[in-house]
């Protein structure tokens, strides 16, 4: 595990873009695994800006990693509406290339099974993007999911419906289910850029780095991926040991 801690946000944001425009330059046609929540929203911001002096993402294929159950794509707080908003609309990857899990879909275990085929089928994830959440969740994989999972059907903790209350009216508007790529499917992905900022995510992210591998602290799996980077802002790394990190802005 590589990890670069930031001044800023802005900071850990424009790394992360650097190293998607790395990957994109290298292989035109990159596989990239994509997360919502407000973490990658400088990132994405960077990657439009990189799209606007010349990167090219229009052989680029995309696997986001979650999406609600029960919600419409044109719902503004389901996560395809999320990323249509604030990427993909802004950069000239093509609609076809674009895959969100179908939150409404007639059958969910189908349409776990069919994801994860589509992704495999695209040659697995180069690049996977994620963010964390306070209980150590990546994807939707709360804790407790076993790590043997791929795309599956997520019964969301009442803390992860709290915290994702803000995107919605009410708290009773939260679903209370998800579709997410697995601890599994995310592990395959031949490389991880892990995203955390404020600190708020310190605790997770000590225990993620820093704690044993345990399914109850989803994201320690990490730990166990031969190339994964973590871009932490110093409130993030806040709670880690500084001999392991690498102070870079
Ligand atoms: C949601 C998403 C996760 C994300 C997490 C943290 O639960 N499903 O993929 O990492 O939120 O969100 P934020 O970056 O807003 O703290």
């Amino acid at each position: 595990m590589e990890i670069l801690v930031f001044d800023d946000y802005q900071g850990l944001s424009r790394k992360a873009a650097d190293l998607i425009k790395e990957q994109v330059t290298k292989d035109s046609q990159s596989v990239l695994g994509l997360a919502t929540g407000s973490t990658p929203l400088g990132l994405y911001k960077e990657m439009i800006n990189d799209y606007q002096h010349g990167l090219d993402f229009s052989q680029v294929t995309s696997f986001n990693l979650d999406e609600y159950v029960g919600l419409s794509g044109d719902h503004p707080a389901s996560y395809r509406y999320f990323m249509e908003q604030h990427l993909f609309s802004q950069i000239n990857i093509k609609p076809t290339n674009i895959h969100i899990p179908n939150g409404q879909a007639m059958d969910i275990e189908r349409e776990c099974r069919v994801y994860e085929s589509a992704i495999q089928a695209c040659g697995g994830i180069d690049l996977q993007i994620l963010g964390i959440g306070h209980n150590g969740h990546i994807g939707f994989n709360e804790p407790g999911t076993p790590f043997g999972k791929e795309t599956h059907l997520i019964e969301l903790t009442e803390s992860t419906r709290q915290a994702n209350a803000r995107f919605f009216s009410s708290i009773d508007e939260v679903p209370s289910k998800a579709i997410s790529m697995g601890i599994k499917s995310i592990m395959k992905a031949k490389q991880i850029l892990l995203l955390a900022s404020g600190e708020s995510k310190a605790g997770a992210v000590h225990q993620a780095v820093e704690g044993p591998v345990v399914k109850e602290m989803p994201a320690s799996i990490l730990q166990l991926h031969p190339n994964v980077v973590l871009l932490l802002d110093t409130a993030a790394a806040s709670g880690l040991n500084r001999a392991l990190v690498n102070q870079v802005g």
